[in-house]
């Protein structure tokens, strides 16, 4: 990948109107004002004969270490070595030129084999066009961290929650201290559990909400024998179609503000 490439991911979403720095200010996630999104009825099919263990691949700034530094220091820490401990299985089903390639990838022609889902990822979402969609399956409890692309002091890291039995809602996000923003990376586990937002979305008529990957981090707990399938989408915003579907989400579900 070319160096202009890496900088159009992360760049990608970056000119939305300055008014909303201040309109959406800390928003840890906003429930979106939509309809279900409702997979095909062969979803659990295509799930269970695609979805692989993901692992890492390739370094990133994040975590530069190669294979074999990553054992390393798995053996001596006790630090989970992304290349070999998958802590997600999944399927990506739209990869766009430039889409994350850290992870590795069993990839379907998503609009081909789940038509239904991706009519209304289309029709339902304030977006111009999708550029990646992904189906991961947490497999272990995922520490706090912010994701390394598009991260926007507002709320547009989009998830549509596909499948959920957990007891409970297992998604969370802990607000980032501004005085810690540029250095933090990750951790294990939340100082303040009184602190962190738990999405809930079974009490509402929606399935899909946005969180702010900037000034908060996320994580998700793991409960024995249940699980959750998100799909994780990226892509490029209408930022008129945002505002509106925004303003109507947070009049209707909250702003979840502390
Ligand atoms: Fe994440």
């Amino acid at each position: 990948m070319h160096a202009c490439c890496a900088i159009s991911i992360d760049m990608r979403n970056s000119t939305y109107p300055p008014h909303f720095a201040e309109k959406y200010f800390n928003i840890p996630y906003v429930i979106l004002d939509i309809p279900k999104i409702v997979p095909d009825d062969h979803f659990s099919e295509v799930w269970k004969e695609k979805n692989v263990p993901i692992v890492r691949t390739k370094p990133d700034t994040r975590y530069p270490y190669s294979p074999e530094e990553a054992e390393e220091i798995y053996q001596t820490t006790g630090k989970t070595n992304e290349y070999t401990m998958p802590n997600w299985n999944g399927i990506v089903a739209l990869r766009g030129n430039g889409a994350d390639d850290r992870w590795t990838e069993s990839v379907i022609d998503g609009p081909a084999v789940l038509p239904k889902l991706f009519q209304q990822l289309n029709d339902l979402l304030p977006i111009q066009r999708l550029t990646y969609v992904i189906f991961w399956s947490n497999q272990r409890p995922i520490g706090i961290h912010r994701d390394l692309h598009e991260q926007y002091s507002l709320p547009t890291s989009l998830r549509v929650v596909i499948e959920d039995n957990n007891p409970k809602p297992t998604f969370f996000l802990e607000p980032v201290p501004p005085d810690l923003d540029a250095n933090f990376h990750s951790k294990g586990k939340p100082d303040d559990w009184s602190k962190c937002k738990f999405v809930d979305v079974s009490q509402t008529e929606s399935n899909t909400f946005l969180y702010n990957n900037k000034q908060w981090a996320h994580g998700a707990q793991k409960i024995e024998n249940h699980s959750k399938i998100l799909c994780s989408i990226s892509c490029q915003f209408d930022w008129v179609k945002y505002e509106r579907l925004i303003d109507q989400s947070i009049a209707k579900y909250g702003n979840n503000l502390p």
